[in-house]
């Protein structure tokens, strides 16, 4: 099939990528590379360094590639993903994932392309009382980057109803780890997520880690999360384009129903290289404990994770020591 992958150079949109050519799919990449390299392109997808927010520059990419036949899917990755910039800055956060997303939305509609797998978040559930979160719990984001991702996931909605289209919406819970090729992975200066930061400070990358707060309402005191392998989130992409052919439209959670704490992540870490860490402050945005009821995407995609947290530790570490050269 034909897909066009929108923020196909960055970290879980290059591993879908690498998935869907592995499958024998046609792949076509739109980004800005705003937040990739180039060389994260994969060299068998054609690729377009286009801003989604430049409608008439993405418009004239889908008429290249639309011309004879619409994409038989649209994954759209693109957006701004850091949560204390989204607190510092939401017009950014508006401006590059709603109005980024309704031009997308516009785009596909006058090119003919009518289904579309959405890349959501699990902090569009922002603080839960129980922390576990199915797709059902209510919405209630604690920050502007939820905020907009749940913006977007409602706008899909709409267009979808009026125009006919298809949508699976997944809503990633922590997304960790690197391809087996060990060629892609995160690697961005000033990491924010949990586990490459904890895997930087053991490996001297870093001085060390600062914690966010260890005074949660959690049994450690540190926050608890839910983390899934990169791979595995890729993989539910290509599960996702059969549901869609069927002109289904979902929302679905990818979790592993498991909690760690970042206590317990550092533990995990510490096993394999010792992490120099402290606790500071709390950060602005943070839930308490945010993990996944996955039972939807096990009936209808016949998903769950295959690696669990040491897997996803383990190739984190591998990637980040070839790529840092450390031995
Ligand atoms: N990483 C996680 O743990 C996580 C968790 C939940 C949801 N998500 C969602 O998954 C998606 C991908 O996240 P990621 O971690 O791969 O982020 P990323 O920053 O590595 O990838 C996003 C890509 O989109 C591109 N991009 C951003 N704005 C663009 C624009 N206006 N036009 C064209 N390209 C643009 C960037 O250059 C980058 O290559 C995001 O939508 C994010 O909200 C990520």
């Amino acid at each position: 099939m034909k897909i066009c992958v929108v923020g196909g150079a960055g970290y879980i949109g290059s591993h879908t990528v690498c998935e869907l050519i592995d499958a024998g799919h046609r792949v076509i990449i739109i980004d800005d590379l705003s937040n990739a390299a180039k060389s994260a392109v994969h060299s068998e997808a054609s690729f377009y360094n286009v801003d989604i927010t430049d409608s008439r520059a993405l418009d004239t990419a889908f008429k290249v590639e639309c011309a004879a036949e619409p994409f038989d899917a649209v994954m759209h990755f693109a957006a701004k993903i850091v949560v204390p910039q989204s607190v510092e800055n939401p017009s950014l956060y508006y401006y590059n994932n709603v109005e980024g997303t309704r031009s997308l939305l516009e785009t596909m509609v006058k090119n003919r392309c009518k289904n579309i797998i959405f890349s959501s978040t699990a902090s569009v559930y922002g603080e839960t009382e129980t922390g576990v979160c199915g797709e059902e719990t209510p919405t209630k984001p604690t920050n502007p980057y939820g905020e907009t991702k749940l913006a977007a996931e409602k706008m899909i909605a709409w267009f979808a109803k009026a125009h006919n289209m298809n949508y699976c919406i997944f809503r990633y819970f922590n997304v960790a780890g690197a391809h087996r090729s060990l060629k892609i992975g995160l690697w961005h200066e000033n990491i924010t997520h949990i586990i490459p930061a904890t895997i930087e400070a053991a490996i001297g990358m870093r001085e060390r880690l600062i914690v966010f707060g260890n005074d949660y309402n959690t049994p450690d005191g540190t926050c608890v999360r839910d983390y899934v392998h990169v791979s595995d989130i890729a993989h539910a992409h290509l599960l996702a384009i059969d549901l869609l052919q069927k002109n289904r439209s979902e929302i679905i959670n990818l979790g592993s129903n498991r909690g760690f704490s970042v206590k317990e992540v550092i533990d995990e870490v510490s096993k394999r290289r010792p992490v120099n860490f402290e606790y500071g402050n709390r950060r602005a945005g943070d839930a308490a404990k945010i993990v996944a009821s996955n039972k939807k995407a096990k009936e209808l995609l016949g998903w769950s994770p295959e690696r669990g947290l040491a897997e996803i530790i383990d190739s984190d570490l591998a990637f980040r020591q070839k790529k840092a050269k450390i031995g």
